[in-house]
């Protein structure tokens, strides 16, 4: 079972409990560079700063299993311990260049092997010199140490070791949704319709928890497919909390702050004005959606110019229920049950409607994503157009 919190002292007092990271706080709050970055908050996701205290981060080795353990739904979630930079050096050989596995805005990714209990991970370094790296790493240890959901990515670990800022997550064997729809050869075919279907199911439900989960509600912000992640059996997990927000308190609609995300996924009324709902995400859902239905990618330079943004490219094919079947990515093959395209393909158009008040919510997607999911699923419906 996931666990609700009614309100973010609460989840933060779990916080202080579980990982002692205040210390991290305290030398932050005396750093320029992570605080006076939005207008509205010096703080990575809305703290106040009454709320910083000093306490030490405990060594590995003097963390005890038994007492970090603990269940969610079926599986057992370790909290995340702390590593010394000597650790994670020698987990990646060094950083060695050829265990690059990508590199986002906040730095590179390696893939590395735990001495030791040799666990395969994917460790983060994120770069000090690129703006709000601090901030993204403080929140991403505290929403991914409190907040725990069978698609969320696991943080592994950490490491605060002088400047160096290191993140330490479960190695993902089959890499992010954006390279399988994206990025195809011979070992990456394609996904099938039903494995498409599950993904969106899995990534809807993870949002609705963080939108549900805490009071107030926690916006992801970066929503896309890059930081879908996908496991043994396609299972996925949103990763990338780094740029999470607090939503709005005490009836507001929304959040004032400055715009962050990624061009193609960010709702327009965010993009435009800062202000900032869980409507923001269920935007981005719903591009991440539609690039599963037609295999295009959020924004495509190498496209004819009215192609190039997908939601500008499809927005006028929603209302043509004729034209729908057409939206279908071609790498489908045909293979897809038409019913369930059309309907799916409803469902990213109201995510991707103007007006925020308009769009679903989270968790009223992942029920509509699940009918789809439990009537189409069969092998014989999912192999044919009709
Ligand atoms: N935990 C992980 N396990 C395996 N591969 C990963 C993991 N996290 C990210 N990746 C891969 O590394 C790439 C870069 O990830 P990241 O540094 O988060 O940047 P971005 O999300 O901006 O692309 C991703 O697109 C994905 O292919
Ligand atoms: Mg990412």
């Amino acid at each position: 079972m996931t666990r609700a919190y009614d309100n973010w002292e609460r989840l933060m007092a779990a916080v202080v409990k579980k990982l002692q990271l205040w210390e991290l706080f305290h030398q932050h709050s005396r750093s320029p560079s992570i605080c006076s970055q939005e207008s509205e908050s010096s703080d990575p996701s809305g703290f106040s700063s009454s709320q910083r205290l000093r306490v030490t981060c405990r060594r590995p080795e003097d963390v005890k299993e038994k007492e970090t353990a603990s269940t969610v739904e079926g599986s057992i979630h370790m909290s995340p311990r702390t590593f010394t930079f000597r650790e994670l050096s020698a987990a990646t050989d060094n950083f060695r260049p050829d265990l690059i596995l990508g590199e986002g805005g906040f730095g590179r990714l390696y893939k590395g092997r735990l001495k030791g209990t040799q666990q395969i991970v994917a460790v983060k370094q994120i770069d000090e010199n690129r703006g709000q790296g601090n901030r993204v790493f403080l929140v991403e240890v505290l929403m991914l140490s409190t907040l725990h959901h069978p698609n969320m990515v696991n943080l592994i670990g950490y490491c605060a070791d002088g400047d160096h800022r290191l993140l330490v997550h479960e190695y993902m064997p089959f890499g992010s949704l954006d390279d399988r729809l994206h990025d195809l050869s011979t070992e990456k075919p394609p996904l099938d319709w039903n494995t498409r279907m599950k993904v969106a199911a899995g990534v809807a439900k993870c949002l609705a928890y963080l939108h549900d989960a805490a009071k107030p509600p926690i916006i992801h912000r970066n929503v896309k497919s890059s930081n879908i992640l996908l496991g043994e059996g396609y299972h996925p997990k949103l990763s990338h909390f780094g740029l999470a927000k607090l939503g709005p308190t005490g009836g507001k609609t929304h959040v004032s702050t400055r715009v962050m995300g990624t061009p193609g996924y960010c709702a327009p009324e965010y993009a435009m004005t800062g202000q900032l709902s869980v409507k923001a995400d269920v935007y981005s859902y719903g591009v991440v959606l539609l690039e599963m239905l037609t295999g295009r990618r959020a924004i495509d330079n190498s496209r004819a110019i009215e192609e190039t943004n997908l939601v500008a490219w499809a927005s006028p094919l929603f209302k043509e229920p004729r034209k729908l079947v057409q939206m279908a990515d071609p790498m489908l093959q045909g293979r897809y049950p038409i019913r369930g395209l059309t309907q799916a393909l409803g469902i990213a158009a109201t995510c991707l409607l103007t007006d925020p008040d308009a769009r679903p919510s989270m968790a009223d997607v992942a029920t509509a994503i699940n009918y789809i999911v439990s009537h189409n699923s069969s092998p014989e419906t999912a192999s044919t157009r009709v």
